[in-house]
């Protein structure tokens, strides 16, 4: 499969201009941990999801006065006390924080001025709820262990004058990770209700940032809390689509089941783009980037939920973690050709201001992320599963697509419902669409309607939905746009745990993300100027189990090469010594060498049917010859000889030979006729490397008569630390071999002998590329960025392609030190 993705939203009917206004305030929120306290249900993970006894239900949100709290948490609590006000519960609602009560009482009357009803309330009803709400919230300052044993003293008192039975107590904690820990083991030593009342706590984002810490902290509340009594949001399990694509999995599946598979499923997205920055969050963002922020988490569980296996029972939470749980142990291994990483232009300037760092300081953390994922099991094989996610696009969209392979061509009619894409889109909100629904396109089936809470939609505006104009679907909405937090915070006082994250869920995905993460610390973002501006920056390609960016350019802003303006944003077409040199990281520097070779390759063979390919010995190719064995389905092998570039003297079986070496790491792994082949005849009448023997002129002919005019189509040199380049060393008197293209030379280091091709040959390459790697080359290069042409004191400034093309590949290493 070869695909380019467009990641830019195309412009399409009238409405694709309308920005969306509003951020999205679930995604920025920063994470808080919400402990509520709910019937104890027996231990050892048996949770059953019993109908609770009524009594007295002590909320307490830890953090009260924060942004997460201000803005969804009270609202939120007023809605479930709406809802429950008549089901014989009683309650009691407490905002802590650390400020003393003179301070945080009026900050928290503020806030709870303005929740609001959301039902069809009258006035009256509505005004006189708000009045008892406000009357059962009251300020606490929990700080010290003391305020929490107060807290618990107060409770029991109430309880105790009342005549209250407890139901439970739901402990909100609503502070900065780190704190949790701490929290907990004051709420475990002093705050557990007793008598068979319920505790839960739940907790947010971030959890951990990677499998160790997560599971530290996993460990740390585990001590104080039974995993039963945790409840993990992950808030977009709480978005209405997202919490329905389980229930129309399960609703349609007599149409699903026969075309839910890799026979007939094209490919998986899972998309969340937002058009913000990050400005102002960047010290807790720089730590996490967009695949700790958005990947791991929210992505990854809409992906479990369209790959588990559908539950037998939608209600049991148990069976649905279970199952969740079974997706991960099947997701093969991402390695790093399967994601691609960005970085939005300003955030290196956002990460100098907000840090506190110098102008050459560069944060690799990405903005942008594009993951590809494979699940492992004989109904997902080889069904690509994309993750993406970004800062900074061209608009704020939320989007699970599946998108059916379609075997129709129509011959006549392309507009034809038949021939257009066959795809089901769960549409989480946002983008022109602007409301939550599931689409499924006219030509797959029609949908079963979903229970009372959505309608069908059949009035439509002229918008286009990634492909399809809105008419050539089937669309269903919810009745009532909720709001994510309130959804899930009645599932958490209806102890339902199946749209939060269990712990083993948990450690199960950064299990998944963190070798990813490992592997990215050294790929270098491409760097993208943001919004509309984006264009094409970030399509990706789907090729083979890679993914790569489908424009191939090194990109690197100015500023980071050490020039002045900070501004600038360019397509680097660096120059060395007046040729051209690609920069980057070490990793996509072989990856877009090997994508150069290649490309020449395509070129050749194209052209003439064939591609003279030379090649050094040494450790620095070692990379690329890993990355092109990498190629071998689409590298045109069997059309390219591979010739030696140098030879040591030595048989070529030996672990010094250059041939050994380049067939150990590449020739072996790669289909390419033994023939098209040609090492060095180093070994000649069982001695090696003897002038009379005549090697070096054999050799020449052999490629003389192979090689159209003696130029190689593409050579690829190294540099040493004296500047020797192919087995010419400094002062080994280069004029001597004259027009011959073979010679034999000396090396100051053993062994001693060498045959290598003579600056003849090399300079008739069409391309010569000179791979430089490593901060050990770093003097090297700053000599040579220096230094005039002077073959015999500096042999690599010999290297000038009389009719073809030198390129310098350096990577950061060498370049910068
Ligand atoms: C809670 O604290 C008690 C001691 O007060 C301890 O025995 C128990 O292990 C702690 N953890 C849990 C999960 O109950
Ligand atoms: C499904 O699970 C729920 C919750 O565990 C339970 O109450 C219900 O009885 C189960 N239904 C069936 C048909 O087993
Ligand atoms: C950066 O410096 C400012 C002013 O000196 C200071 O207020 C701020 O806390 C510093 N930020 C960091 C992350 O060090
Ligand atoms: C050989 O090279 C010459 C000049 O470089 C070119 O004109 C000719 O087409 C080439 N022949 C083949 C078979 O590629």
């Amino acid at each position: 499969m070869q695909e380019a993705l467009t990641v830019q939203r195309v412009v399409h009917g009238t409405t694709a201009a309308q920005e969306l206004d509003g951020s999205d305030q679930s995604m920025f929120v920063t994470v808080f941990l919400l402990l509520v306290t709910v019937c104890a249900q027996g231990g050892n993970g048996e949770e059953r999801e019993e109908a609770q006894r009524p009594g007295h239900v002590s909320v307490v949100i830890v953090g009260g006065t924060g942004d997460l709290a201000k803005k969804y948490l009270w609202q939120g609590f007023f809605e479930l006390y709406i809802n429950q006000v008549r089901g014989g519960n009683t309650f009691s609602f407490y905002g802590g924080g650390l400020s003393p009560a003179d301070k945080g009482r009026p900050a928290l009357s503020e806030i709870l001025k303005a929740v609001s009803c959301t039902k069809d309330l009258s006035q009256e009803r509505c005004a006189l709820l708000k009045e008892q709400f406000l009357r059962l919230s009251q300020y606490r300052q929990l700080k010290d262990l003391e305020d929490y044993q107060d807290l618990a003293k107060h409770i029991e008192q109430e309880l105790q004058q009342e005549g209250l039975t407890e139901a439970g107590r739901l402990f909100y904690l609503s502070v900065p990770a780190f704190a949790y820990a701490d929290i907990a083991e004051k709420i475990n030593s002093s705050c557990r209700p007793t008598g068979g009342a319920w505790l839960r706590v739940v907790l947010e984002k971030p959890f951990g940032h990677d499998f160790r810490s997560a599971q530290v902290l996993a460990s740390q509340l585990g001590s104080s809390l039974k995993d039963q009594e945790m409840y993990r949001i992950d808030h977009y399990l709480g978005k209405q689509v997202v919490a329905k694509i389980l229930p129309f999995r399960v609703e349609n599946r007599k149409f699903l089941d026969p075309i839910w598979n890799r026979h007939h499923i094209e490919r998986v997205e899972i998309v969340l783009k937002e058009t913000l920055d990050v400005k102002g969050r960047i010290p807790f963002y720089d730590q996490y980037g967009v695949v700790r922020d958005v990947l791991q988490n929210h992505l990854t569980e809409v992906m479990t939920l369209l790959t588990m296996r559908l539950p037998m029972n939608l209600s049991s939470s148990e069976e649905v973690l279970q199952n969740k749980l079974q997706i991960f142990t099947s997701l093969l291994p991402v390695g790093k050709n399967q994601a691609v990483v960005g970085q939005y232009q300003a955030y290196k300037t956002e990460v100098q201001q907000e840090l506190n760092k110098t102008k050459d300081h560069f944060s690799p953390t990405p903005t942008f992320a594009a993951v590809l994922a494979y699940v492992d099991e004989a109904q997902y094989e080889g069904v690509p599963i994309l993750l993406i996610s970004g800062k900074m696009l061209d608009e704020r969209v939320g989007y699970a697509r599946i998108l059916f392979k379609n075997d129709v061509f129509c011959v006549q009619n392309h507009n034809n419902i038949h021939c257009k894409p066959k795809q089901i889109v769960f549409h989480f909100g946002h983008g022109s669409l602007r409301y939550p629904a599931i689409l499924v396109s006219k030509n797959l089936f029609k949908p079963v309607l979903m229970d009372g809470e959505w309608k069908e939609v059949t009035e439509h505006t002229d918008v286009n939905i990634l492909g399809l104009p809105i008419s050539d679907y089937y669309v269903q909405t919810p009745t009532e746009q909720k709001e994510a937090y309130s959804e899930l915070i009645s599932h958490i006082f209806a102890g339902r745990k199946n749209s939060f994250v269990s712990t083993e869920n948990l450690l199960a995905s950064w299990g998944f993300w963190t070798p990813l993460l490992s592997s990215l610390v050294s790929s270098f973002p491409r760097i993208y100027p943001g919004g509309a501006e984006n264009g094409d920056l970030l399509d990706v390609r789907v090729k083979g189990k890679d993914i790569s960016y489908n424009s191939e350019v090194v990109i690197i802003s100015n500023d980071q090469m050490g020039g002045t303006s900070a501004n600038s944003f360019q397509v680097m077409q660096g120059k060395f010594r007046s040729a051209d040199m690609v920069t980057a990281w070490p990793e996509e520097l072989v990856e877009r060498l090997a994508a150069d070779i290649q490309e020449a390759a395509e070129a050749a063979v194209h052209q003439g049917g064939v591609f003279h390919l030379a090649l050094s010995g040494g450790s620095s190719p070692l990379a690329l010859f890993h990355r092109l064995t990498q190629h071998h389905f689409s590298f045109p092998w069997k059309n390219t000889h591979v010739w030696m570039v140098d030879e040591r003297c030595v048989p070529l079986n030996e672990l010094e030979s250059n041939f050994h070496n380049l067939h150990e790491h590449l020739l072996q792994h790669v289909r390419i006729p033994y023939y098209n082949i040609h090492p060095m005849p180093v070994q000649i009448n069982q001695r090696l490397c003897v002038e009379e023997d005549g090697g070096p002129l054999l050799y020449e002919k052999e490629f003389s008569k192979l090689v159209n005019g003696s130029s190689f189509h593409f050579v690829l040199l190294g540099v040493g630390h004296d500047s020797h380049t192919a087995s010419l060393f400094p002062g080994g008197k280069v004029d001597e071999h004259g027009e011959s293209l073979v010679a034999l030379t000396e090396s100051p280091i053993k062994p001693h002998q060498r045959m290598s091709l003579t600056f003849s040959a090399i300079n008739k390459a069409h391309t010569v590329a000179i791979l430089v790697m490593g901060k050990g080359k770093h003097e090297l290069i700053t000599q040579l960025s220096r230094v005039k042409d002077n073959p015999d004191k500096w042999p690599v400034t010999g290297v000038k392609p009389a009719h073809g093309r030198l390129v310098w590949y350096i990577d950061y290493d060498a370049l910068l030190g």
